[in-house]
């Protein structure tokens, strides 16, 4: 399921106990470099979403490979610093930055804000001129592009919350170019996530070149373009595009301009191979129905089952013998959308055994919650033969320490 080079990961259960993730450094060096690899003809700025997972040593990993980051957040700001990203690599997305986040933002030298709404613009306009500095703006562009993933997913279709579609980012850039506080320095695109075809990205990139073009017919000249993320993986049986056929769509998009950086945000494709979630079995049990193997992992440390009705992939890591048998693997949660896995063959499993979820280094614990009043889990990071405890698991107390 994940190579850790050797080192065992029962044994990462019984020392660091479980709910566990282990994320491999191999694993995402390996991924920024394949698809930095897949571009022959420009080498594109690699900024990692962090949202898929932003813990710290595992962003140092990706920050020291050269990655720079995208962050939505304050928060994932603070994130990004501590990891060593540098601010000249960092974009800075979301569709609803507040003034101080813009401020922090602009302090620390960011190079770029993406932005969404003239209102937006406006509060950054006001937010450095106050700073007296200049605020370098791309623009958000909405193509209207079906990216055929699931509708929580989806970001680029005219009825989603995100972008501006053309007409109104051509007039936000010709108000950016006017504001002396403002500086125009590109244009950026996210259409969804976990997209496995090319079409959508094509029709997103030729949305964006046609706006290049309008822009340069205006004077206002760019000097990159972001696709955002989205690079599907294959769970389970998705056959998703290949890297080098994607690089292509794009090389060939903005073949016109040589000179323009392409900017890529993907979070998934980088991190979700590099993860698993280790859960230990409390109980079995049979009903009438089903067969259930309760375990200490829930949909508070992975929630995209309940969430998407997503598919990870589950594996018996205590090894055992004997006829498959196909069972639910559920949490403790109070909750029957608390799964983890529904109908899986797994050899026959007993209390203590160690299972592994695979593909769980994206949005798995940057979406946990402590619903039900669960402490979360740990993170280890293995990095060739060191292994790092990354977070400490939460304590009890840490469930109401900021409560008075
Ligand atoms: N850039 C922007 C502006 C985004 O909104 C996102 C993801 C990304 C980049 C990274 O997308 P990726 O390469 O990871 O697909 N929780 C969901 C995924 C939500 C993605 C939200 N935006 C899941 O578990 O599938």
């Amino acid at each position: 399921m994940i190579d850790l080079g050797g080192v065992c990961a029962l044994t990462l259960a019984r020392r660091y106990g479980t709910p566990l993730f282990v994320y491999s450094a191999a694993v995402a060096r390996d991924r920024l470099e394949a698809l930095r690899r897949a571009f022959t003809r420009r080498e594109p700025l690699v900024c990692y979403a962090l949202k898929a997972n932003p813990n710290r040593a595992l962003g140092r990993v990706l920050a020291r490979a050269g990655a720079g980051a995208d962050i939505v957040s304050g928060g994932e700001l603070a994130r990004a610093a501590r990891a060593g990203f540098a601010p000249s690599k960092i974009v800075f997305s979301g569709v609803g930055k507040t003034e101080n986040e813009m401020a922090a933002g602009l302090r620390a030298g960011l190079l770029a804000f993406n932005v969404e709404s003239v209102e937006e613009l406006e509060a950054l306009a006001r937010t450095a001129k106050r700073l007296k500095l200049r605020a370098p703006v791309c623009v958000r562009l909405n193509p209207d592009v079906d990216p055929r993933t699931h509708p929580h997913l989806t970001t680029g279709r005219a009825r989603n919350k995100f972008g501006l579609e053309t007409a109104a980012a051509l007039a936000l850039y010709r108000k950016a170019s006017r504001d002396a506080h403002l500086r125009v320095v590109g244009i950026q695109c996210h259409i969804g996530s976990q997209i496995t075809t090319l079409d959508p990205y094509r029709l997103a990139a030729a949305s964006v070149a046609r706006t290049i073009r309008r822009l340069e017919e205006e004077g206002i000249r760019l000097s990159f373009a972001d696709l955002g993320g989205g690079i599907g993986i294959a769970y389970k049986d998705e056959k998703p595009f290949a890297l080098a056929s994607m690089a292509r769509v794009l090389e060939d998009a903005f073949a016109p301009w040589p000179q323009m950086r392409l900017l890529l945000e993907p979070g998934r494709y980088l991190v979700a191979d590099a993860g698993i979630l280790l859960t230990r079995v409390l109980y079995r049990k049979k009903t009438s129905m089903r067969r259930f193997l309760i375990v200490d992992g829930a949909m508070t440390d992975l929630p995209r089952p309940a969430l998407y009705g997503a598919w990870h992939p589950v594996e018996a890591v205590t090894p055992r013998r004997g006829r498959k048998i196909t069972v639910d693997v559920v949490g403790p949660v109070c909750e029957s959308g608390d799964f983890l896995a529904l109908g899986r063959s797994l050899p026959p499993m007993e209390r203590g055994d160690i299972l592994a979820v695979g593909k769980a280094g994206a949005y798995g614990f940057a979406m946990s919650s402590q619903y039900n009043s669960r402490p979360r889990a740990a993170e280890v990071l293995v990095d060739g033969r060191r292994v790092l405890l990354a977070r400490r698991r939460e304590r009890i107390k840490d469930l109401y320490a900021a409560e008075t």
